[in-house]
């Protein structure tokens, strides 16, 4: 699959990563299929958190995959800490250096290629941050850093501490979640998409060479299911649709090619557990959208020119 570096490191990663928040609604036997299609189609960049399954998606994927110092090093690992779930956030440097511990055991690994800060947490003393990444860099336990929906001024309060370059930010961004993109044509004016909800978070992470990683390319609002052949969105399907006709591939391939079409290079996560919907979506990496296809995309998700 197509390349792109993460983030400022030189580090080239595939330019679609597999996520396993979901990989709890498939069999064992399913998920050893699935990521054995996945390294098939050259997508080895597997998103993990330790709170996926409570750990459960942790350890399946360690089982499922046949974790072994060989199949190591065929694979990037990614994977998150900083939830309590139901509890709290917490960024101590004690969490944070037990969470790691523990998705190593589960992974059956002795490091991570990627580690993010899951969610923002509102009592972050960023010099224990720093401390912790210190150690786990330094033991060898992780190999870059990075955070997951943070704001550009959380970024820089954790980097004025932070020695490790922040290499990625994993946030929402689908077709009809866009926000981040849509901000950008709205400068100034009085209309509700002027607002600047994020603190120019996609502009932040260019200038910064900090990777975006969509997560949830393919859902509405939180989870809401896909925009998808959803009756929801006529408008959008149709055009999809009829751009999916033109290049012969299938809906999934056009909304992944969407987000590729970004000059920002992102680096979108999927939840699909259906290897066929996987290669439709690596399928994306061979295909560049016209301008004029994606602003058609654009505008038919219910999106104006101001
Ligand atoms: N950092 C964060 O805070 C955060 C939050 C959420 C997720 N994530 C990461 O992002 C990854 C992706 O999130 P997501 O699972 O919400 O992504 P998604 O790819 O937008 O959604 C995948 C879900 O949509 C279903 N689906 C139905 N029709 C589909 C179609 N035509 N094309 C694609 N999918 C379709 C899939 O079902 P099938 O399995 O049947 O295909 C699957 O259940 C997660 O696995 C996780 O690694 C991170």
């Amino acid at each position: 699959m197509r390349t792109i570096n993460l983030g400022q490191t030189g580090f080239q990663v595939p330019v679609i990563a597999v996520g396993f928040w979901r990989v709890e609604k498939i069999s064992k036997a399913e998920a050893g299929t699935f990521i054995k299609s996945a390294l098939d189609y050259g997508a080895n960049f597997f998103d993990h958190a330790d709170v996926y399954g409570g750990g459960l998606a942790e350890e399946m994927f360690a089982e499922a995959i046949g974790m072994s110092p060989l199949v190591r090093e065929k694979i990037i690992l990614q994977t998150k800490c900083g939830i309590r779930m139901g509890e709290a956030f917490d960024f101590s440097r004690e969490h944070i250096l037990k969470s790691v511990d523990g998705s190593l055991k589960r992974l059956k690994t002795d490091y991570i290629d990627v580690l993010l800060l899951h969610r923002p947490d509102l009592l972050m003393e960023p010099e224990e941050v720093a401390e912790a990444f210190g150690i786990l860099q330094g033991a060898g336990k992780v190999r870059y850093f990075g955070v997951s929906n943070q704001n550009p001024m959380q970024i820089r309060l954790l980097q004025k501490y932070v020695k490790q370059p922040i290499v990625a930010n994993q946030l929402q961004l689908s077709i009809t979640q866009a926000g981040m993109i849509r901000q950008g044509l709205h400068v100034n004016t009085t209309d509700d998409a002027g607002v600047d909800r994020d603190g120019g978070v996609l502009d932040f992470c260019r200038f910064h060479d900090i990777t975006i990683q969509p997560w949830s390319p393919f859902q509405y609002g939180f989870n809401q299911g896909t925009f998808l052949g959803n009756a929801k969105f006529p408008e959008l399907n149709a055009k999809i649709d009829e751009i999916a006709k033109k290049y012969s591939v299938s809906n999934t391939t056009i909304a992944m090619a969407w987000l590729l079409r970004h000059p920002a290079r992102f680096q979108p996560v999927t939840g699909t557990m259906k290897p066929e919907r996987l290669r439709d979506c690596v399928k994306a990496a061979e295909i560049t959208l016209t301008r004029d296809e994606w602003y058609a995309i654009y505008l038919a998700a219910g999106n104006v020119l101001p």
